[in-house]
């Protein structure tokens, strides 16, 4: 078990993320089940795309990582193998729900399973469509949530409304209705990533998208399966969040972070930032069906605001940085609608509730969301904290503890590895182009 200590310090410089992992994943499933052989750029090097990968191989799909960095993926030309063993995606939510869609789809049976933060989330939303759309979805107890064993095939296409706001319910049901007889449509409730809709055009699957309305038709892939595609995959807008959120609260911070994914379903950050009064530039924009470019942030005085609505799935997974914000910026930050925050890696809006208090900030809870009362004067509490095996809690603290008076000693930081293991790396980087290279800033602003 590792932990680590942060000191308070101001961040400068510039940095590119490692590939964005909601894209990694989809693209290693597709690619999977796909014929011929698809070469990847910028797969995510983590622990929940490396379970995914693990998890196609064991269906038959293989894969092979080149010396320029780039993947290879095989896939099993429309047939997965039935696997010998259970299925561990670890602690990917994304990665066990989407094969769980596939899997019910192509009728092999399995069974998944996950570490203890996974087996403690709710699979009853998949169970619920792909039941509806004619599998088998057993858990061992009324708690439904994993090990989960699926027996699918044969399944009949349905319209699904979305009780959650979730991608990964919605791509769940999508991939499920590759194999399925006759038309499957998802109505959202609120928009959400959208990745999946945009992977299955770029694998030239028929899909079309209607406003909040997603439908494809299982019977035009039953005669031909789709074909493997080279992809690019930009950075990890959520793993950029990290530092956006840094340089924007503090006025002599100034970052860059170059190939960044920019699809607008993921960047709903910056809006609420810029409307909190931070200085972000977006630069050299690919509009690619995922777009991505570089963001430039010039740290502020920020001030107090509202998150909720529409704006809530866009920025799902950075409301634990955002309430960082909250703390600092000026007036009091209000964040409502986000009760899914509740069912993620851990409870985020308990932890990030309960640490801000251990600063001295304070904060009210919602069951849906918080109140962080702003312009807090941080105090680091003196015991380790822990990040309750979250990655994304983990690194929020770490981005707390840089506007605070102390060293903060952070346990268990190992659950990093999930989705950017080269933060601890990237934070002295950035801490030690601030100190050694002064002039940086300078170049920027005149650039
Ligand atoms: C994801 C969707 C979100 C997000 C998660 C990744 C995805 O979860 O929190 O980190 O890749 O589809 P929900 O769809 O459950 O909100």
């Amino acid at each position: 078990m590792s932990s680590v200590t942060v000191y308070p310090c101001t961040l400068s410089g510039k940095l590119s993320v490692p590939g964005d992992k909601s894209i990694s994943q989809r693209v290693a499933l597709l690619a999977s089940l796909a014929s011929g052989t698809s070469e990847i750029s910028g797969y995510l090097d983590s622990e929940d795309a490396q379970s995914t990968l693990k998890a196609v191989k064991e269906l038959g799909a293989s894969y092979h990582l080149k010396s320029n960095g780039n993947l290879l993926i095989t896939g099993v030309n429309g047939f997965f193998k039935p696997p010998n063993k259970p299925l561990n995606l670890g602690n990917s939510g994304t990665g066990s729900r989407l094969l769980a869609g596939l899997l019910a789809g192509s009728g092999i049976n399995a069974e998944i399973i996950g570490d203890e933060s996974l087996s403690r989330r709710p699979m009853n939303r998949i169970q619920d469509p792909l039941s509806k759309m004619g599998a088998k979805i057993k858990f061992k107890d009324q708690s439904c949530t994993l090990p989960m064993k699926i027996e699918g095939g044969g399944l009949k296409g349905i319209t699904y409304h979305l009780p959650v706001p979730s991608a990964q319910v919605k791509s769940c049901v999508l991939f499920a209705g590759l194999f399925a007889k006759g038309e499957t449509k998802v109505i959202e409730s609120r928009p959400t990533r959208d990745h999946t809709e945009k992977l299955f055009q770029h694998f030239n699957i028929p899909i079309e998208v209607n406003g909040d309305q997603i439908t494809i038709n299982g019977d035009l892939l039953s005669t031909e399966v789709f074909a493997c595609k080279d992809t690019d995959i930009p950075g990890d807008f959520s793993s950029a969040a990290f530092w956006i959120t840094a340089a924007a609260c503090s006025k002599e911070s100034v970052v860059l972070i170059n190939n960044v994914g920019l699809n607008p379903r993921r960047t709903a950050l910056l809006n609420v930032l810029k409307r909190m009064g931070a200085k972000i530039n977006i630069k050299n924009k690919i509009s690619n069906s995922e777009p991505f470019g570089s963001i430039e942030v010039y740290g502020a005085s920020l001030c107090g605001t509202v998150i909720e609505g529409d704006e809530i799935p866009n920025l799902i997974d950075e409301l634990p940085v955002l309430a960082v914000a909250g703390a600092l910026a000026d007036g009091d930050t209000i964040i409502r609608n986000a009760e899914e925050l509740r069912v993620k890696e851990s409870d985020r809006i308990h932890e990030m509730v309960k640490s801000l208090r251990k600063f001295g900030v304070r904060v009210d809870e919602f069951e849906d969301g918080m109140k962080v009362y702003g312009k807090a004067e941080l105090r680091t509490p003196s015991e380790s904290i822990s990040c309750n095996g979250d990655h994304r809690i983990a690194m929020s603290l770490a981005i707390l503890n840089l506007f605070s008076d102390g060293s903060l000693k952070i346990d268990h930081v190992e659950c990093v590895d999930t989705s950017y293991p080269t933060f601890w790396d990237d934070l002295t980087l950035l801490v030690r182009r601030r100190l050694e290279n002064q002039p940086f800033q300078e170049q920027l602003l005149k650039s």
